[in-house]
C-alpha cells in the first residue's frame, strides 16, 4: 500500500526551491537502488558497498519506500544527497495475556543529508513531508530510532521507550531463579534462523515497543550475509525447547578471551528471544553457567529486567546505561489512544499543542474495567486534565515514561493527583522494550 502513496507535494515544492529534485527509487531500478544505499550508508558514516553488497543491502528496503532528494549539478548526480525510507511496521502495545494488541505504524529510517547540503532545511522537508504521507496513508503514529536526542522534538516525537544494557558478573550471580522445565540446546545458525521469525513473533506479541523484523535484519543478526559472515564465525546459537520439544526461545552470543585469564571469558549475548517464562529463565541460566566465563553482557534489553531476580547476588546483575530508544510522534490522537489496552477504568482529558498542526485539540480518553477504550476530541469534563504538548502525548502511549516525572519536570501541566490517574491507567503489565534499531 505504502509504494503507491505519492511524493508529498508540499516537500517537493520546499526541494524544488532549493534547486534540488525530491524523488521515489522505483524497488525495481537496481542502478537506483544501488546509488541510494550508497549515499544511506556514507550518511551513517559507514564502509562504503560495491555494486554486489548494495545489491544485497537493497534487500532489507523490499518492503520500503526509498525517497531520495538530487542535486543534478553534482559530480556524481545519480547518488541522493540525502536519503530517507519508511514502511508500515506492526507495533505492540500494552494489551492484556489473553489479548495481544497491535497497531500499524510509519516507520521511518536512512534519515542522511549529505555534508555538503547540510543545514538548508533538507531534513525537514523529508521529515514533515513524511509526517503528511503517514497521514496520507491512514497512519496514526509514526515512529524511529534516533542516532542524536535532539534532532526529531521539534517534529513532534519524543521518546516513549527506554532500553538498558545490563552486565552480569557470573561468579557471583548464583542462579536461584525458577528450573525451567524445558532444555536449551546448541543448533547450527542457518537452521535457527530458519525459526527465528517464528519464535520471535510470538515473543514480541506480548512486548509494547517491538515492531516486526526484517529478512535481511535476521540473516546480518545470523551472520549470514556477505558482510557479516566472516565476523560471525565465533557467533553460537542455542535455542531452548519446552518439555514438549516444541521451540520457545533462543540466544546468540560471542565470547571474548580474557587477555591473560584463560578462565575468565566474557560472553556477549546479541540476541535473546523468550516466548515463555520458561524459556526466559532456561536461557539465562545456560549463560550465567557457562564455563571458563566471568561476565556476561546484553544490550537493548528490558529497564527492568527479571533476571535481576533470579540470582543469589543482586548486585551482581548490573545495569550499565540506559537510554532512548524507540521515540513516537502521534498524528491522529483518538486512533492512536484507542490501539491499546488500559489498567484501570477512568477519564482524562488531554489538551495537545502541535506546532505542525496536525493533532491539536482536547480529546476525552474513557476506559472501562475491561481496558477497553474510546477517545473523541470533546469538551467534556474528564476526571482528570491535562495540557501538553503532542510529543509528550507519544511519551505517555506505551506507559513507559511516567505522567509524574514529565509533570515534575514541567513537561505536562496537570496537578499530581491528575498526573497520578494518567499513570494508574498507561501502566503496562510489561515494560515496553524494543530490540532492534531501525
Ligand atoms: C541530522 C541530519 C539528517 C540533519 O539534516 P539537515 O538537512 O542538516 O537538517 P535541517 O537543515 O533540515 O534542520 C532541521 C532542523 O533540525 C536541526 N538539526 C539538524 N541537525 C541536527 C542535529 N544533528 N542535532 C540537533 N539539531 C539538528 C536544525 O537546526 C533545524 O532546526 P530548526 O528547523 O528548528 O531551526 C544530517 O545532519 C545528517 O544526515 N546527519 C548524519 C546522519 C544522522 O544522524 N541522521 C539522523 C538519523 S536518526
Amino acid at each position: 500500500m505504502h509504494h503507491s502513496l505519492p511524493l508529498d507535494p508540499t516537500s517537493a515544492a520546499a526541494i524544488a526551491d532549493a534547486g534540488l529534485r525530491y524523488a521515489l527509487v522505483d524497488p525495481g531500478d537496481e542502478a537506483g537502488g544501488v546509488a541510494w544505499v550508497r549515499a544511506d550508508v556514507r550518511g551513517f558514516h559507514a564502509d562504503d558497498v560495491d555494486h554486489k553488497d548494495a545489491v544485497d543491502n537493497l534487500r532489507a528496503f523490499t518492503d520500503r519506500r526509498m525517497t531520495g532528494v538530487y542535486d543534478d549539478t553534482a559530480a556524481s548526480p545519480e547518488i541522493p544527497v540525502a536519503t530517507v525510507s519508511s514502511w508500515v511496521t506492526s507495533l505492540t502495545t500494552p494489551g492484556t495475556p489473553e489479548q495481544t494488541q497491535t497497531m500499524d505504524a510509519w516507520a521511518i529510517s536512512s534519515v542522511t543529508v549529505s555534508p555538503t547540503h547540510r543545514r538548508r532545511g533538507i531534513a525537514r522537508a523529508l521529515l514533515e513531508g513524511e509526517l503528511r504521507t503517514a497521514v496520507a496513508g491512514g497512519l496514526p503514529l509514526a515512529a524511529l530510532t534516533v542516532s542524536e536526542a535532539t534532532i526529531y522534538r521539534r517534529f513532534g516525537f519524543a521518546c516513549a521507550v527506554l532500553v538498558a544494557d545490563w552486565s552480569i558478573d557470573t561468579r557471583r550471580a548464583k542462579w536461584t531463579g525458577p528450573a525451567a522445565r524445558g532444555r536449551v540446546q546448541f543448533v547450527e545458525r542457518a537452521a535457527l534462523r530458519a525459526q527465528a521469525d517464528d519464535i520471535e513473533r510470538r515473543a514480541r506479541r506480548s512486548i509494547p515497543g517491538e515492531v516486526d523484523r526484517w529478512g535481511r535484519r535476521w540473516d546480518e543478526f545470523f551472520g549470514l550475509t556477505p558482510d557479516t559472515e566472516k565476523e560471525s564465525k565465533g557467533l553460537r546459537a542455542v535455542r531452548y525447547d519446552d518439555e514438549n520439544g516444541e521451540p520457545q526461545g533462543f540466544a546468540l552470543f560471542k565470547l571474548k578471551e580474557h587477555e591473560s585469564d584463560f578462565s575468565a571469558h566474557t560472553v556477549v549475548v546479541t540476541e535473546f528471544v523468550a516466548v515463555t517464562d520458561d524459556a526466559y529463565a532456561g536461557l539465562w541460566r545456560f549463560l550465567l553457567e557457562l564455563d571458563l566465563v566471568t561476565e556476561v553482557r546484553a544490550s537493548l534489553r528490558s529497564v527492568d529486567e527479571p533476571l535481576r531476580w533470579m540470582v543469589a547476588d543482586a548486585r551482581a546483575v548490573r545495569k550499565t546505561a540506559e537510554s532512548d530508544h524507540l521515540w513516537l510522534r502521534v498524528l491522529d490522537v483518538p486512533a492512536t489512544l484507542t490501539s491499546r489496552r488500559y489498567a484501570a477504568p477512568g477519564s482524562i482529558a488531554f489538551d495537545v499543542r502541535d506546532a505542525l498542526g496536525f493533532a491539536a485539540g482536547r480529546f476525552v480518553l474513557s476506559t472501562d474495567a475491561s481496558g477497553a477504550a474510546a477517545c473523541t476530541a470533546s469538551d467534556a469534563p474528564a476526571d482528570a486534565e491535562v495540557s501538553l504538548d503532542i510529543a509528550e502525548l507519544g511519551a505517555l502511549f506505551l506507559g513507559g515514561i511516567s505522567a509524574a516525572t514529565l509533570r515534575a519536570a514541567g513537561r505536562l501541566t496537570a496537578t499530581p493527583d491528575a498526573a497520578a490517574a494518567i499513570d494508574r491507567l498507561f501502566l503496562s503489565p510489561t515494560p515496553p522494550r524494543l530490540g532492534i534499531w531501525f
